[in-house]
């Protein structure tokens, strides 16, 4: 199990893998813990690749290299890597030194796998600046930069040495970015993080990221459980793609997640109270229900079809008698029914 201890106005979760578990520090000023975890990795000299301001960065306590970073899809490349790759060969950094990112989950993406690649491998730690990263992206070794072809196809599984989300790094967080990691947050009621609704928000963080710390530390290879973080996604990441982004991640989510309530509902899986309360969980938390106008509901289908969990057939994580699980075959006149059920904006 997941511990989680509150140390003043900050919470720590520790994510089990053995001697490579690590710990997630939430909680206001939480970035000032940064000289301390360097210590004690053993670092001489840190390369702090940042998307914010050098103010907002805390001390590192040793030599270090600042490198610029921008959050965001376009700079989420190879090219990025190698740049970044370079800027370390250049400043010296070796295999006993360590990597911090500071940024959103694209900034912790491309960071995290510079880190796993450079010298095969050293230390990372993550400042997530976005409460989609610190909920969700920069928790759990997932690191992956984009090709033409699509999203995070080029990756590795490196899990950092410490995660330090700072929630005073939420105080200037756009509206939009508010709701892509609400999306995450209201996802997790249907994944066994319980009912946060009301919870102040270092909570709700911690919670959401002690139940990913859980399904990581039980599948870390994404094999099977971590399928259960995709709650919610299967539309979600459809709806993404087929209005080309204009739809956050978090927006498509809190949409799949009214949607996949709806789909357990027509198999028969829970009942309509639980139906229901998809849609209540995702208006409390300000989120959008309704699927956008434009994309058609063929569209979508065929674009779910190629869903990376959709090994046979339509998949989607399903609620049912013994919670969420990967529900797989689905068919396609009960996705195309309920699709064409769903409220419709416009
Ligand atoms: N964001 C889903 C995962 O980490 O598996």
């Amino acid at each position: 199990m997941t511990t989680s201890k509150e140390t003043g106005a900050a919470r720590r979760i520790v994510v089990r893998l053995g001697e490579r578990s690590y710990a997630v520090h939430i909680g206001p000023g939480v970035r000032d813990l940064l000289p301390g975890v360097l210590a004690g990795i053993g670092a001489r000299r840190v390369a702090v690749v940042s998307a914010r301001p050098r103010a907002d960065l805390p001390e590192t306590g040793v030599e270090t290299l600042f490198l610029a970073a921008r959050d965001g899809e376009q700079d989420k490349t190879l090219a990025t890597v190698e740049r970044m790759c370079r800027a370390f060969a250049e400043f010296g950094l070796s295999r006993a030194d360590a990597v911090v990112s500071c940024g959103g989950g694209t900034t912790t993406d491309s960071v995290g796998l510079a880190a796993a690649l450079y010298h095969r491998g050293l230390p990372v730690v993550h400042l997530p600046t976005t409460l989609l990263a610190q909920v969700d992206a920069s928790v759990g070794g997932k690191t992956a930069v984009n090709l033409p072809h699509g999203k995070n196809l080029v990756g590795a599984y490196w899990q950092p040495a410490a995660v330090l989300c700072d929630t005073d790094y939420l105080r200037t967080l756009p509206p939009r970015e508010w709701t892509n990691g609400y999306g995450e947050i209201a996802r997790c009621h249907f994944i066994g993080a319980g009912d946060l609704r009301g919870r102040p928000l270092a909570e709700q963080i911690a919670a959401s990221v002690a139940r990913k710390a859980d399904i990581v530390a039980a599948d870390e290879r994404d094999s099977g459980l971590r399928h259960l973080l995709n709650y919610g996604h299967t539309l979600g990441h459809a709806l993404e793609r087929a209005t080309d982004f204009a739809v956050r991640h978090g927006e498509g989510v809190a949409v799949g997640t009214v949607f996949a309530g709806r789909l357990a509902g027509a198999l028969g899986r829970i009942g309509a109270d639980r139906v229901a309360e998809h849609l209540d969980v995702v208006r409390h938390y300000g989120l959008p229900w309704e699927l956008p106008a434009g994309p058609a509901d063929g569209d979508l289908v065929a674009l779910m079809r190629l869903d990376k969990k959709a090994t046979s057939g339509l998949s989607f994580v399903l609620d049912g008698p013994k919670g969420a699980e990967l529900v797989s075959g689905v068919p396609e006149s009960v996705v195309l029914s309920v699709l064409a059920r769903m409220p419709r904006r416009g």
